[in-house]
């Protein structure tokens, strides 16, 4: 919403400015969707969310632990003993419980190579606040940050917004599978020296959101000397830890600090949260995990702003302490989020469009390189229109992820159900098939426009399917200015 005059001068700057990022395409795709979202039977010409990176594949387990545990709740008779010890904690510290169950959590969801201690662990509210905090707490204002792109958009918001602090894209690209460099690192630390930039540390999203691949180790190690070469802090994102499906397996930076012996830990802190690993984005669980003494008792103090409900805490606790729960779900989430994948990349791979091999992550990124007429950013955000408006999918383009390459969409897979995939699957079926109809030279096509690739009216086999009802795994509208996924 667009802020009168009169506003901007009664509230602050901070408040007004644009650091949030709600104008970018990627947020534009979302207020499209709220619009017009696709339902089976109420309106199966909508628009198909496929720009919210959400986990909802296994939310049955989820409900399942839930009704054999009413006792972890405290809104149940088996719970409601804990009721009001529950209500007045209030210590930033976090409940002993929760601390110890997430951080024997995050050593499971790294294959139990490594250990975490509940000491070094902050909560805060999601990894948004996390990111927020960990910036307050290592950089003042015009610091900056060194980040591979494409990267997640949020980053903007939640390392620069309020903070001051500015992020540095280190390039990647297509030609090497959009690999991390150490000479595409230097090249971003000297660039932003030269633009008189004090760099504070190198901010790593493992697995990546947007590419859905993983760092190798050797990577991991390359980075981890550049950091203690330069005596910077290292901040590595590994909110979706728990999402990678198939080989390589992840490789954690904690076990990369357990290797190296010339290595700084204090430099190092790690950002986690449940919202993508158990789906739970609502509870906002999210985890600072620093090496750092100090840095653990400064964002402690700073987690006042933003602490996890008791309640939550205590649910959370009750729930990743039960071993085989925790076993069942990291196995079968992997197992169908795998399944989801497969099924869209190579639906897509029959019709002629490929994506990044990817290995992990709730979204791969699609290559629509060769339906672009030219390869610019202004034909990237004509093709976007013409998918969101048209073939009616949300997609996110490249250029929201900083991508430095046009072409690129980020395509998120596990927030529907597999009725939905299908129509998507279809829809783009009838895109690109329409859109090879126009590549010939034929006279009468009144739909052709400046793309290379364009689209009708959506006559898609969409119409003549059967009615169906919106299952619990359908999108439901949200509003998009709320959430960054
Ligand atoms: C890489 C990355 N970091 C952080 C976040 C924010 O997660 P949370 O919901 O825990 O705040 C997201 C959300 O999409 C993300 O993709």
């Amino acid at each position: 919403m667009g802020l009168s005059s009169n506003n901007r001068n009664l509230l602050s700057k901070m408040a007004t400015n644009d650091g949030h990022g709600e104008n970018s395409p990627y947020f534009d795709g979302w207020k499209a969707y709220d619009s017009n979202p696709f339902h089976p039977t109420n309106n199966p010409h909508g628009v198909i969310q496929m720009g919210l990176a959400e986990n909802q594949l296994c939310f049955d387990l989820i409900e399942e632990w839930l009704k054999g545990h009413p006792e972890a709740s405290i809104c149940t008779s088996e719970g409601v003993d804990e009721f009001k010890e529950t209500a007045l904690f209030q210590d930033y510290h976090g409940l002993a419980a929760f601390r110890n169950a997430v951080a024997k959590f995050m050593g499971r969801v790294r294959g139990n190579k490594v250990t975490f201690d509940p000491d070094n662990i902050v909560m805060s509210g999601g990894a948004t606040g996390a990111a927020e905090t960990i910036s307050f707490c290592l950089a003042d204002p015009g610091d900056a940050f060194l980040v591979p792109s494409p990267y997640y958009p949020g980053f903007d918001r939640d390392f620069c917004w309020r903070t001051g602090v500015q992020l540095v894209p280190v390039v990647r690209e297509s030609s090497n599978n959009f690999t991390l460099t150490i000479t595409a690192l230097e090249a971003a630390y000297k660039k932003a020296q030269y633009a008189g930039l004090k760099v504070k540390g190198v901010l790593i999203n493992n697995p990546s959101n947007p590419l859905g691949t993983t760092l190798n180790r050797e990577t991991l190690r390359s980075i981890v000397r550049f950091i203690n070469e330069k005596s910077i802090h290292l901040v590595s994102d590994e909110i979706y830890a728990a999402t990678v499906f198939s080989q390589p397996d992840f490789v954690s930076i904690s076990e990369i600090l357990e290797e190296e012996v010339d290595c700084n830990k204090n430099l190092v802190h790690i950002l986690y949260s449940l919202s993508k690993d158990m789906g739970l984005p609502g509870f906002r669980v999210g985890i600072i995990y620093s090496y750092n003494k100090e840095v653990v008792s400064c964002a402690r103090k700073m987690s006042s702003f933003g602490l996890v409900s008791t309640q939550t805490q205590h649910l959370i606790a009750s729930m990743l302490s039960d071993n085989d729960f925790v076993e069942r779900y990291i196995a079968e989430s992997a197992k169908r989020l795998a399944l989801r994948h497969t099924t869209i990349t190579r639906g897509l791979a029959q019709f002629g469009i490929g994506s990044l091999k990817s290995n992990a992550g709730l979204f791969f990124w699609m290559d629509l390189r060769k339906l672009m007429k030219e390869p610019t950013f202004e034909e990237e955000m004509k093709l976007w229109r013409v998918i969101i408006n048209e073939v009616k999918l949300n997609v996110s383009p490249g250029s929201s992820f900083h991508c430095s390459e046009p072409g690129w969409f980020r395509v998120c897979f596990a927030n529907m159900d597999n009725e939905t995939v299908e129509v998507a699957l279809r829809r783009i079926r009838t895109f690109v098939l329409q859109s090879k109809e126009a590549e010939t030279p034929v006279k009468t096509h009144r739909w052709r426009n400046n793309l290379r690739l364009s689209f009708s009216s959506l006559r898609c086999e969409e119409s003549m399917m059967t009615p169906r009802v919106l299952t619990p795994h359908s999108p439901i509208p949200h509003s998009p200015l709320v959430r960054a996924v």
